[in-house]
């Protein structure tokens, strides 16, 4: 999406959708009041004929406006003005885009001069991360069934104030598309390799990438990442993206490491048919692992940061690993595999081992779409934090807040661990239905050696197949990447 910053006394196009801001208790933005003047008081009639109360996500089409040139005004609710702030600017100018994207306008002028420089800002980034689309694959939608709006335009008051607060959000909203790509590829076209290919190409960034094949994953007795992939006719891949900035260029790393499941069939543990579909996600961890490392890099943050993918794809065929092997992973600590479907965590648990013991960083953060139980537990707008460090996990609870990726602190139990307990192996890959994401997390931490950790459970917001959120179109979401920046950003940087 095209989106520029002009000046305010710059009239909209005979096409434009104007769209303005209106508060609760009766309040309007200057420039809803300065267009009811030029419209002879019809804005408020409008809304005082109407149910239109201001509240944030309402709005009312006025067609054919006389006062303006443009085609048609959008007021748009805004809520409380005390409570306007950024994140208030950000879900506005997503509804004002959602409100206008299919009126037959093809320009939307979101008029907020008198809002300072920062809020349009955060109005622009929000039309961003709303008008996202993945059109890739679509040979026949008919131009009608597009978005009519196809460029914005954000009225100010100082255009280069504007556009230079967008900047960094821009670009931190192109990290999260591009997470948000990753995603809703398909496993056809998105494997390991493929991935590991795409992924080389962001050492364009400045990001150090290097990609690992099962031959050198072999040496380094990687059992437990390999039997996930042995079942699939693509190469299983391990990729490590540095980026060094920090003022000490050997100062500890902060680590991210995704799970990369380009698709998840359940391997002989099949899945059922119904939604299987929806595992083309099941890399959403990496995919979250990618943005930040993206984001990073492209505003040269002053840190030291570590991103690692296990990129597998878990299938059925006749080398597939069956339930009941035992493997044996680069910790040296064996597994019996019970249910080939439980197959983030043992690639994670290879993936984790290989960070902390070859980058020594000073925290570490693995991302998986891991349990369905989290989903049980959690539902749709949450994912599960675990942790093992009170200052980590305060940390990530306080970028949660402020970056409305939103997590939710989960336990550790102690007692929990000897459900893990094998008759044959140190472990086995699953522990009793009940408390399934607990013992999955407790898995992981039986490879994070001490290391302060934190486990992120996002099986349950990667992706969104009725989105109600502005910003986010249904699909995926790109969960994670304005977490993790805002997490380095507001702890680790300098
Ligand atoms: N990738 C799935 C988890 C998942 C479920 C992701 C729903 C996104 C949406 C994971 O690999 C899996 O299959 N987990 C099993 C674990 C079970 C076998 C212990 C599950 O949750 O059913
Ligand atoms: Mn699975
Ligand atoms: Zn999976």
């Amino acid at each position: 999406m095209k989106i520029d910053f002009v000046a305010a006394d710059v009239a909209p196009g005979a096409s434009a959708a104007l769209a303005v801001l209106a508060f609760e208790d009766g309040e309007y933005s200057p420039a809803a009041e300065a267009l009811d003047k030029a419209m002879g008081g019809a804005l408020k009639r409008a809304v005082g004929s109407s149910r239109f109360t201001g509240g944030m996500g309402q709005s009312l089409t006025l067609p054919v406006p006389t006062g303006t040139t443009a085609a048609r005004v959008v007021v748009i609710g805004a809520g409380k003005q005390k409570a306007f702030d950024e994140k208030a600017a950000e879900s506005a100018g997503a509804h004002a885009y959602n409100a206008a994207k299919n009126s037959g306008s093809d320009v939307l002028v979101l008029a907020m001069p008198g809002a300072g420089p920062d809020r349009p800002a955060h109005a622009a980034y929000g039309i961003k991360l709303a008008a996202y689309r993945f059109d890739k694959y679509r040979t026949k939608e008919k131009p009608e069934k597009k978005p009519s709006v196809k460029s914005v335009k954000v009225a100010v008051a100082d255009v280069k104030a504007s556009a230079k607060s967008f900047k960094p959000l821009a670009t931190l909203a192109d990290a999260i598309l591009y997470a948000r790509d990753l995603v809703t590829e398909p496993a056809n076209i998105l494997y390991p390799e493929e991935y590991a290919r795409r992924v080389k190409k962001l050492s364009s960034l400045g990001l150090e990438v290097e990609v690992l094949g099962e031959k050198e994953m072999k040496k380094l007795g990687m059992g437990s990442l390999l039997g996930v992939g042995q079942g699939s006719v693509r190469e299983s891949q391990l990729a490590v993206l540095q980026w060094k900035c920090a003022k000490d260029p050997n100062a500890a790393p902060i680590a991210f490491v995704g799970k990369g499941v380009t698709f998840d069939t359940g391997g002989i543990s099949l899945k059922g048919a119904e939604g299987m579909e929806e595992m083309i996600t099941d890399m959403g961890g990496s995919a979250a692992v990618v943005g930040v490392m993206y984001a990073l890099a492209a505003r040269k943050a002053k840190v030291n940061a570590v991103g690692i993918l296990g990129l597998v794809e878990n299938m059925p065929d006749g080398n597939a690993q069956r339930p009941g092997d035992i493997v044996t992973s680069m910790s040296g600590q064996t597994i019996e595999v019970i249910n080939t479907d439980a197959e983030g965590r043992l690639v994670l648990a290879d993936a984790v081992w290989y960070c902390h013991t070859r980058f020594k960083p000073k925290i570490l953060i693995d991302l998986a779409t891991l349990t369905g139980a989290i989903v049980v537990a959690l539902g749709k707008d949450l994912a599960g934090v675990y942790s093992n460090d009170e200052a980590l996990a305060s940390n990530l609870m306080a970028a949660s807040k402020a970056s409305d990726d939103v997590l939710w602190r989960m336990p550790l139990p102690a007692q929990y661990d000897k459900l893990l307990d094998s008759h044959a192996a140190d472990m086995k890959n699953i522990g009793p239905r009940y408390g399934g994401s607990i013992t999955a997390a407790m898995f992981i931490q039986r490879f994070v050696n001490g290391v302060p950790w934190a486990h992120i459970d996002m099986a349950s917001t990667a992706w969104k197949p009725n989105s109600s959120v502005p910003t986010i179109p249904s699909g995926a979401t790109g969960f994670g990447v304005r977490l993790l920046d805002r997490l380095s950003a507001d702890f680790y940087e300098g």
